[in-house]
């Protein structure tokens, strides 16, 4: 069985003298089997983090598409993998919302990533409204196509289906609900992209995730892991919640 995936998105919470020390313990308390944890730190921390990290990958919360050039604030693909990270966060509501990120660029994020030798994770999820209106499948199936457009080799992908509703709010997704959705969103992949690469790319949950609930996403049909916000910032929460992935996959 493949790992189950933890990303641990630590967004702009954590200072840098407690990153490093963060980074040092989910480290020396991760020696478990059967999960891989990610965290991603914000840019500045990245260095710091990255040095205390033996078992656990690094990830970045954002990229730019270009390598370099004139672009004031932004980050290489090249610099984060000169930096250690193996993953990179794109999409991200909150980046959709506050940056006003399109489609056309989170595609283009996704290129340079996959080109540079990133892993990215692409999140896509629905508002409040578009789930009231009924509307949540064509959202996702929208983003997907829009994000993912021109791609032809996409089996490393990771996507995370995060309803905008949920993140940061203490209201996670149904279950029912969430396995409609990875449904849905393996449907997609299948149809789009050759189907033997519809089971590779790993799914995931984000909203809203903690130890006391992460097993009721772990177990919907066709998750492969979580993605964890506010939850990954105390070690005792993260790591209960890294403990209830692992007793899971002590128990099968
Ligand atoms: P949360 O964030 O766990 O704090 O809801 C999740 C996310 O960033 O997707």
């Amino acid at each position: 069985m493949a790992n189950t995936l933890i990303v641990a998105n630590w967004k702009m919470h954590v200072s840098l003298k407690r990153g490093r020390e963060l980074a040092r313990e989910i480290n020396n308390e991760s020696t478990i089997t059967g999960v891989e944890i990610v965290i991603c730190p914000p840019f500045t921390h990245l260095k710091v983090v990255g040095r205390q990290l033996t078992d656990v990958r690094l990830g970045a919360q954002d990229v730019f598409w270009e390598v370099r050039g004139p672009y004031t604030g932004e980050i290489s693909p090249k610099t984060l993998l000169e930096l250690g990270c193996t993953y990179v966060i794109v999409g991200h509501s909150e980046r959709r919302t506050h940056l006003a990120e399109t489609d056309e660029m989170i595609n283009r994020k996704i290129k340079a990533a996959f080109k540079a030798g990133l892993v990215p994770i692409l999140c896509i999820g629905e508002a409040l409204e578009q789930r009231e209106r009924g509307d949540t499948l064509q959202v996702i199936s929208e983003q997907l196509k829009l994000d993912l457009s021109g791609l032809k080799e996409i089996k490393e992908l990771v996507i995370s289906y995060e309803p905008v509703w949920a993140i940061g709010t203490g209201q996670p997704v149904e279950p029912a609900d969430l396995e409609e959705a990875a449904r849905y969103i393996r449907g997609f992949i299948e149809e789009k992209f050759d189907p033997k690469v519809a089971g590779q790319v790993r799914l995931l949950y984000g909203g809203s995730v903690v130890a006391e609930n992460v097993l009721d996403f772990l177990n919907t049909d066709g998750i492969n892991g979580v993605l964890v916000g506010g939850a990954s910032i105390n070690l005792t929460d993260f790591m209960n919640l890294i403990r209830q992935s692992q007793n899971r996959i002590q128990d099968k």
